[in-house]
């Protein structure tokens, strides 16, 4: 069979995969591939059982797998079929040297540009998916360049928003879609051919043209504004806590306002996931590196505010349980960093059994999809134990310590959970997810964030 054109996708994680998958949905007119050094997630994609969970996803990849859409490790051959490639390798945040705990790890991107220099053989687009710092394409083009060939290449920046857990949704309908191009009659062509793909189900208004360093900068400020707004109803919770405000409350009576909006207002345990702190920091850095301090300074808050938001988790657990967590057994509900994935980078759940694991408490982890993770995160250690069953975590443990909102937490028997633990029982709700009062009716001592605690003595 042949195709109109060959997309492919270097990085088959968490933004690579379902974006790739979500193409050759739509467009079967296409062939796509998806490739990755990493051989055990190629086969996993090849398999009944993919390397990510993401609500609706396997249906879609069974649908198309081996009609149009395709997996491989072979890096080489597939840049040379290739007529556009998504670059969608991971870009952590550097662990050393300059710029260490702050700036992007780019070694996997330019390992990547360098591999399509060396395996093109005709003139290619190349996407810059992952997120990146301001000017990154800019690099990627000078690579890409560097070789005196014939062959042409066009960068251009197509930053991902979908969101974890309803990244299908997100895929399905954006909000919209950002390509940023080169000021030049080549760099807008190749911008139009990107469009007409996303234009097979993407209405013409939502696919929005800007230059490729606001393309790249949006990115980062999209998610800087949304962990802003976490951080800044995080920070009014402790002040409820204090005066007997409700931070639900508050977050509605706000979020009515139609320029504020009632979306990312949930008071919670802080924010993880991949993006939110390595986008700002990366931010941050590029504000340092300007000379620009208090542009630095104000993002960088955003991110000290989750911090301390966990750490007041922890020790508002140790102040209510007697000041001691010593061979006390807590029931951790949740790993990930939100409902609905089995993420768990940067999840508030890390720092938190850290800390209580100092505190020499003894944790039960559970998780309907992140157990794995879980270990591979803490690894083993005589004073945790990974179990499936929340029943099974929560009995003869002193409290529950509920770090992810997922729904399954809601529809617990708590009436068996609450016989089956050491007495006073103690509820930390980190999301605000369940009905406390009905809680404190049954036993426990309800601590929520940002209410007034809940009890008995
Ligand atoms: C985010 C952006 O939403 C997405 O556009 C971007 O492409 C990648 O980063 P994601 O990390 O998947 O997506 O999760 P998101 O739903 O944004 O939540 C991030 C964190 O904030 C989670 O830990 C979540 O629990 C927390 N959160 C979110 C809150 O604590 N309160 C809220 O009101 C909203
Ligand atoms: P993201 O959340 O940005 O999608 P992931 O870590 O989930 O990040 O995925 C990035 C993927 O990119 C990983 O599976 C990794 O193995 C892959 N990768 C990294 N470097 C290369 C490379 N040079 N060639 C191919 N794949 C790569």
């Amino acid at each position: 069979m042949s195709f109109d054109k060959n997309i492919l996708c270097v990085g088959a994680g968490y933004v690579g995969g379902p974006t790739m998958v979500m193409i050759a949905d739509k467009c079967p007119q296409y062939r796509v591939e998806l490739v990755d050094v990493n051989q055990a997630r190629i086969d996993a994609w090849n398999s009944d059982h993919l390397p990510i969970y993401e609500p609706g996803l396997d249906q879609i990849v069974r649908r198309c797998r081996g009609r149009n859409l395709f997996f491989s490790t072979d890096v080489d051959l597939a840049i040379r079929k290739s007529d556009m490639i998504f670059v969608s390798v991971n870009t952590p945040t550097k662990t050393f040297g300059q710029g260490a705990g702050q700036a992007s790890d780019l070694q996997y991107v330019e390992r990547t540009a360098r591999k399509i220099l060396e395996c093109a053989k005709s003139d290619k687009i190349v996407i810059e998916k992952s997120t990146l710092p301001v000017r990154t394409a800019e690099a990627i083009k000078r690579i890409l360049h560097s070789g005196g060939s014939d062959v042409h290449f066009d960068v251009l920046s197509n930053p991902e928003f979908l969101a974890e857990g309803t990244a299908i949704q997100d895929l399905l309908q954006p909000d919209r879609v950002l390509i940023g191009c080169d000021d030049t009659e080549r760099g807008k062509a190749a911008l139009e051919e990107l469009a007409s793909i996303y234009a097979n189900w993407v209405p013409p208004d939502r696919i929005v043209r800007t230059n490729i360093w606001s393309s790249e900068l949006a990115k980062l400020v999209a998610n800087a504004f949304l962990a802003q707004r976490v951080s800044s109803i995080n920070t009014i919770s402790a002040l409820c806590e204090a005066t007997g405000a409700q931070v639900d409350e508050v977050a509605h009576a706000i979020g009515l306002d139609s320029r504020i909006g009632p979306r990312f207002l949930k008071a919670s345990i802080g924010f993880g996931g991949s993006c939110f702190k390595k986008d700002i920091l990366n931010l941050v850095y590029i504000a340092r590196s300007l000379a620009l301090n208090e542009v630095a300074d104000y993002w960088e808050q955003v991110v000290r505010v989750n911090e301390w938001q966990q750490d007041r988790f922890v020790r508002q657990m140790i102040a209510e349980m007697f000041n001691t967590l010593a061979g006390k057994r807590i029931a951790v509900f949740g790993f990930a960093f939100k409902a609905d994935t089995g993420d768990t980078r940067q999840s508030p759940a890390i720092r938190v059994c850290k800390e209580l694991l100092d505190e020499r408490a003894e944790l039960r982890i559970t998780d309907p999809k992140a157990l794995a993770n879980a270990r591979l995160e803490l690894g083993e250690n005589e004073l945790i134990e990974y179990v499936t069953d929340p029943y099974r975590a929560a009995e003869g443990a002193h409290a529950v310590a509920l770090v992810t909102d997922w729904q399954l937490y809601r529809d617990l028997d708590y009436q068996r959970i609450y016989r089956s633990m050491t007495k006073p029982a103690f509820l930390f709700d980190g999301r605000n997810l369940l009905d406390h009062q009905a809680l404190f009716h049954l036993g426990f001592n309800v601590v929520p964030i940002g209410k007034p605690r809940l009890v008995h003595f």
